[in-house]
């Protein structure tokens, strides 16, 4: 990183004399932000830009932002895998990786008390990636059990096989619709049970009622929301869930890349507050989930992350994982997991019920 000292040299060398009153280092850029001085002007150092370039070796822009003049330094996009930061990621059941902040520091949290997560960005800006990354985090539990819709039957249904899924990927929409309306009954299940072992949360329920978390992933929500045949019933599920899924342990993690107001409707925005953007197409996707700015990240893993109840919006870098690391670890899961276990795993289902009441 360049000293504010040199960049001053170098504006004045110019004659566009400018303090630096400030530098943020973060998401693939470096900002100096200037104070005029003696007459220096937006247009004049925006006519130097090319002589800027030159002496500093690197490309440069002057943007204008917030009322701050800000001479911007691109820098090279890093790559941070997440198998290379896994050992010094937090493995607690519902914990994920999410990447790494503009000062080096992880940034993890838990989707267990966030208690759901909307997922936005283009195509292309690394939402398919960062739910490889979060699914992977959850399976460091065996006690979180996982449902994966995915229609575009590509990114999910690699995990088909794996104890901790509850079924294979489903995709098409007519199933998503019915399993939603399933984990709905799941949930209002768990209520009863609990409210019957006198306890509001299911994680202090009786060792021999136990029951597994469960998250629901889904890989763009607009194939749901957007078809006549299931968008009200989805909607109505996925509402549900929000609202009342964190006391039973039933979680959500929903991607889309067309954050419009008929996919993330007034209802999903106002249940889901925790949120990550990736670089979306316009201004106004970014605005509908409720992140301003999104359209200006880079790209590739870019992210700006809001947490329910932080006051500022957190920039980050997300863990990469590439599809052949994906297929090992997938491989490798399998081959590890106890074989009489592939049956079905543990679930509310009536039979279980009956045996819990007689
Ligand atoms: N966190 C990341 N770090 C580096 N490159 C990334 C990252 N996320 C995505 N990419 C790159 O962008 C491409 C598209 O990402 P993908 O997750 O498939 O996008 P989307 O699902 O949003 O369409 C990936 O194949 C990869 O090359
Ligand atoms: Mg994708």
């Amino acid at each position: 990183m360049i000293e504010n000292a040199q960049i001053e040299n170098i504006l004045n060398f110019y004659k566009c004399p400018c303090n630096v009153i400030e530098s943020r280092q973060g998401g693939g850029f470096i900002d100096y932000f200037l104070q005029p001085l003696n007459g220096t002007t937006l247009n004049k150092l925006q006519s130097r830009v090319n002589d800027f370039s030159g002496a500093i070796g690197q490309a440069v822009s002057i943007a204008f932002e917030n009322f701050n003049i800000i001479l911007r330094i691109k820098e090279a996009q890093k790559s941070y895998d997440y198998f290379a930061y896994r050992c010094n990621l937090d493995k607690r059941a519902g914990q994920i990786g999410f990447g790494i902040n503009p000062r080096g520091e992880y940034v993890q949290y838990n989707l267990f008390t966030m208690p759901h997560l909307l997922v936005a960005g283009a195509t292309g800006s690394g939402k398919s990636v960062f739910l490889h990354s979060a699914i992977i985090s959850l399976m460091n539990d065996k006690n979180t059990k996982l449902r994966l819709i995915d229609l575009k039957r590509v990114e999910l249904s690699k995990y088909n096989g794996i104890n901790h899924l509850l079924s294979n990927a489903i995709t098409t929409p007519e199933e998503a619709e019915r399993i939603l309306r399933v984990e709905v009954n799941e949930m209002e299940g768990r209520y009863q049970l609990m409210e019957r072992c006198g306890v509001s949360n299911y994680k202090d329920l009786p060792a021999n009622v136990a029951l597994c978390a469960r998250v629901i992933v889904i890989d763009e929500l607009a194939d749901l929301m957007l078809n006549r045949a299931t968008r009200k019933s989805v909607e109505n599920s996925i509402v549900r869930i929000a609202q009342l899924g964190r006391a039973a342990g039933m979680h959500l993690i929903v991607a889309t890349q067309r954050p419009s107001t008929d996919v993330i409707t007034g209802l999903i925005k106002a249940n889901i507050p925790c949120k990550i953007a990736f670089m979306t197409s316009s201004a106004v996707d970014s605005r509908v989930i409720g992140i301003k700015g999104a359209e200006h990240l880079n790209g590739r893993g870019d992210a700006l992350l809001s947490i329910a109840g932080h006051q500022e919006v957190e920039r980050l870098q997300a863990f990469f994982i590439s599809e052949e690391t994906i297929a090992k670890l997938v491989k490798g899961v399998k081959e590890a997991q106890p074989k009489q276990a592939q049956t079905q795993p543990k679930q509310t289902k009536r039979g279980f019920w009956a045996r819990v009441f007689g």
